[in-house]
């Protein structure tokens, strides 16, 4: 299986380093436009790998057009925000790189699976997939905001946290939808599991620590890169061994009053193609919230679109 990634800065190097570990991993490519840096990078890459005892061959590339015949791209190319900064500030200046990307690197990899991490992630996802007409292109929408919803709830309810089954719809980001009629806990859905236990949780202040946490790791540490390299390597793991796995990923899916198909996160079913969504078990009150940062998203993505057609 070889694996590319398009940027290597904090998030892609985590994101590498995080890879090497996969054993259905045989070949990594780098790719990052600044001089020297992928390889630097894959000479650590490879005296980590020497402690692994493993083998996988990683290449090493600044023009992007010169990596060829991946399976899996993930592009992690782009500006990242600041403390100041929403994802949707980034439209503009990402699309520009997305658009580069699409023309550079989609040529030689055109069988490849794409999974778009740059933000703000879905709508860059969806001018990828206009620009190069890819079959396979998703983003990794909220998967990172469940793993951080399950993290939040298991410490408010003192549970072990692989004791948590929830997801997050909607955008990664501010406008994300916590899908609390899905939620169990130690099995039992957890209106029940507050029931019996006599808990009473303030739902807010949970979904408020969850879309808070970023920029909090941002302020400290300058960006986030573990946690998001995880779940982009769940996402791997899911497609790489067609584990059929629910994740919240983001694939176009139809929004009322919208003519396009829109990338919003819905937990799906993931293995080497794309299954089903839970999309249809939902309230009609998450379904709403889906559908409203499904229209956020388009216009994220009209306006990017505008942006990279004007210049
Ligand atoms: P960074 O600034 O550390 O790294 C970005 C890298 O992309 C740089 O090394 C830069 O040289 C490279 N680059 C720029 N244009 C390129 C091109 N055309 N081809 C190849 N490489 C190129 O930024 P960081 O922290 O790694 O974040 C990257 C992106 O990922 C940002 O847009 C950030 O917002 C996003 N992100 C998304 C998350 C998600 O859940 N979707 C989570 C965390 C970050």
């Amino acid at each position: 299986m070889h694996i590319g990634i398009v940027g290597v800065g904090r998030v892609g190097r985590a994101l590498a380093y995080t890879l090497i570990h996969e054993n259905y991993i045989t070949e990594l490519s780098l790719v990052d436009i600044i001089p020297n840096l992928s390889m630097v990078f894959s000479e650590e890459l490879r005296h980590a790998l020497a402690s692994l005892g493993r083998e996988i061959s990683i290449n090493h590339y600044t023009n992007p057009s010169d990596m060829t015949n991946a399976d899996i791209v993930l592009i992690t190319a782009g500006k990242p925000r600041t403390p100041d900064m929403t994802r949707r500030d980034l439209a503009h200046v990402n699309a520009r790189i997305i658009k580069g990307i699409a023309e550079s690197v989609f040529p030689g990899n055109k069988e490849a699976r794409f999974i778009v991490v740059t933000n703000p992630v879905d709508a860059m996802a969806m001018l990828f997939k206009k620009l190069t007409r890819a079959e396979f292109v998703i983003s990794s929408g909220t998967h990172l905001d469940t793993l951080r919803f399950k993290v939040e709830l298991a410490r408010t309810l003192g549970v072990p946290v692989r004791h948590v089954e929830t997801y997050v719809a909607g955008e990664h980001g501010p406008n994300s939808v916590f899908l609390w009629s899905l939620t169990r806990v130690n099995g039992i859905p957890l209106h029940q599991f507050l029931h019996e236990k006599g808990i009473s949780l303030n739902t807010s202040d949970v979904e408020l620590k969850v879309k808070e946490i970023a920029r909090q790791i941002i302020s400290v540490l300058g960006g986030t890169c573990y946690g998001p390299a995880a779940a982009f390597r769940d996402i791997v793991r899911a497609i790489a061994l067609n584990t059929c796995r629910i994740l919240s990923i983001a694939s176009p899916i139809k929004v009322p009053d919208i003519p396009e198909e829109v990338m919003v996160s819905v937990p799906q079913k993931i293995g080497r193609n794309l299954g089903y969504t839970l999309l249809q078990y939902l309230s009609d009150e998450e379904k709403g919230l889906i559908y409203r940062a499904g229209k956020a998203i388009y216009e994220t993505y009209l306006s990017a679109l505008r942006h990279v057609e004007q210049s």
